[in-house]
């Protein structure tokens, strides 16, 4: 029986050894944790179960029989966090770069399996050089079973992706089918192709940062919606980010002990929209000063700034933002924006979080740039998002609210169940120096002074529509409100609707246009 035991024991030795002593050293060098530091920062204390860290590859190409590591270079199971189940993988760069191998797949897509059963996160942590070379097409092939697995997954379950040290090549499409990529700016990067390649493809010179470091992929391309300023922060937030979310889609997210007076009213809002329509303010201020105390978590805080999106909470129940931000670029609808709210509206809608949106913008952008690269497609998105969701949905006019943003950010026609405005808003078919051009383009070129003519029209227009009321006065807007009220009118509203149902028509599914 000893014997038995050692051999196990020895065995299990050396998978915790991972690539080995030299390897975990080099790793530290670099600033890196190994897979099985990073589990034992994330995990609740002695909660892992590991599954597979016996396996190993079968591969005897390239002195591949020779480089045999138990677990294959990915180490695989379950565990909790805060004291709630979920399946985790973390690869291990110390074994061969954390490549990917066909034994790799398997013990991923075993976890996939169970956690979809179970109702359970999924959460990866990546740290590869994309699919193994030795195994050639056998490991491209193996990335198609976790694809496969990440997309029947969506919106049943949460997926979050965390890189932690390159993820090239096939590696970056498994994250990119996930909810959620938080990428550590010490050591990750993302791309597809990787410099090498691409200076003997297209003789571009780029670095690793330049093409896919955590800027490019947080501001840019918006790949990735979290930066962290290291791995202990990356794995920080994927605790507070399930703190939003529930096991899964059948569950609400668990509501946490209330601790800011649902009664609280900020005097300071009432004052916050500025006097004069073209000045800024910090859409933020608005929101920190509403939901509970320090509550905000932003998604995709560097991405479209035009938009805001994030979770936060409401007399202790999650509740997803969608905002338009004045601070910049006047808190306009354009490509990456829209992309950015559909995309998040849709993550609430799966996830059984109500959506909360504040809205100030002056419409869709103008432009060729714009037009030319599908804003009609891109900004139907937000409509199609909108309209689709069941989750309760409220919206709030804080000013600007013209022409196609008024439509699409969560007008009451689009299925919001409830619509706030503060008597600053302005709901309007379009601009003043718009619609003067348009309806009075006759008058003026007649006039003797089409300055002043056009000035009395623009006085008159804005008069007559640059206000709540008319909306009011017509049911699309349910009330206007004193914005100090704004949290205390919400949180009964969120109340009322937490028993909503709405189902939509029986389909395979939506054609969104994507
Ligand atoms: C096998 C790999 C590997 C890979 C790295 N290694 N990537 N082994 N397959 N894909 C091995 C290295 O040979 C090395 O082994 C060890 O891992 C550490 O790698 P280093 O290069 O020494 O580390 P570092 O300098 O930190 O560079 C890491 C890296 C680089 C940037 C990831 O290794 C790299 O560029 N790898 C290839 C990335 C890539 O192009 N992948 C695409 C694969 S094709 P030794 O024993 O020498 O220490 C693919 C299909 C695309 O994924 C499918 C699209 C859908």
């Amino acid at each position: 029986m000893n014997d038995y035991l050692a051999t196990l024991r020895d065995m299990r030795d050396k998978a915790l050894r991972g690539g080995g002593a030299e390897r975990v050293e080099q790793l530290h060098a670099k600033g890196k944790l190994t897979a099985r530091e990073r589990l034992a920062l994330l995990l609740d204390e002695g909660s892992f179960q590991e599954l597979g860290a016996l396996a190993t590859h079968n591969c005897v190409d390239f002195g591949m029989a020779e480089q045999r590591y138990p677990g294959d270079g990915v180490v695989t199971g379950f565990g909790k966090i805060n004291g709630r189940r979920i399946a985790i993988f973390a690869q291990d760069f110390t074994v061969l770069g954390g490549s990917f191998s066909e034994v790799q797949s398997r013990k991923i897509c075993r976890i996939q399996d169970l956690a979809l059963e179970s109702g359970i996160p999924l959460i990866g942590l990546n740290d590869s050089g994309g699919a193994r070379i030795q195994e050639g097409v056998r490991s491209l092939a193996a990335y198609g079973e976790v694809f496969t697995r990440n997309v029947l997954a969506s919106g049943v379950i949460p997926q979050i992706s965390v890189i932690l040290g390159p993820c090239a090549g096939g590696a970056v499409y498994s994250p990119a089918l996930t909810d959620f990529i938080i990428m550590s700016r010490k050591s990750s990067f993302m791309f597809i192709t990787g410099p090498e390649v691409i200076k003997s493809v297209t003789g571009e010179n780029v670095s690793f940062e330049d093409l896919g470091g955590t800027l490019v992929h947080n501001a840019r391309s918006g790949v990735a919606h979290f930066l962290a300023d290291d791995e202990q922060a990356a794995l920080m937030l994927v605790k507070v980010l399930l703190s939003y979310l529930p096991q899964n889609n059948t569950e609400d997210p668990p509501q946490v002990t209330p601790y800011d007076l649902p009664d609280r009213m900020n005097e300071a809002l009432n004052t916050i929209v500025p006097d004069r329509d073209d000045m800024p303010y910090d859409m933020h201020e608005v929101i920190s000063a509403i939901f509970d105390r320090d509550s905000f978590l932003e998604v995709h805080p560097y991405y479209a700034r035009n938009a805001i999106v994030g979770f936060a909470r409401m007399d202790g129940y999650s509740v997803g933002i969608v905002a338009n931000q004045p601070e910049h670029l006047a808190g306009v609808l354009d490509i990456n924006s829209s992309d950015k709210i559909a995309r998040f509206v849709r993550l609430c809608d799966a996830f059984n979080i109500p959506v909360v949106t504040f809205v100030d913008c002056p419409g869709y952008l103008p432009g060729t740039d714009q037009e030319y690269a599908g804003v009609i497609r891109h900004g139907a998105k937000v409509i199609y998002a909108y309209c689709e969701s069941t989750v309760p949905k409220i919206s709030i006019v804080t000013r600007k609210a013209i022409g196609g943003a008024y439509i699409a950010m969560s007008s009451k026609q689009m299925r919001s169940d409830l619509a706030f405005a503060w008597p600053t808003a302005q709901i309007a078919v379009m601009g003043a120096d718009g619609a003067v051009r348009i309806l009075r383009r006759r008058e003026l070129a007649k006039s003797k002074d089409p300055a002043a003519a056009e000035a009395a029209f623009i006085a008159e227009y804005r008069e007559k529509f640059f206000n709540p009321y008319r909306a009011a006065d017509m049911g699309q807007i349910d009330e206007v409100i004193e914005p100090k009220e704004t949290r205390p009118r919400l949180i009964r509203a969120l109340e009322v609707l937490r028993t909503k149902v709405q189902q939509n028509p029986p389909k395979k599914h939506g054609l969104m246009p994507v």
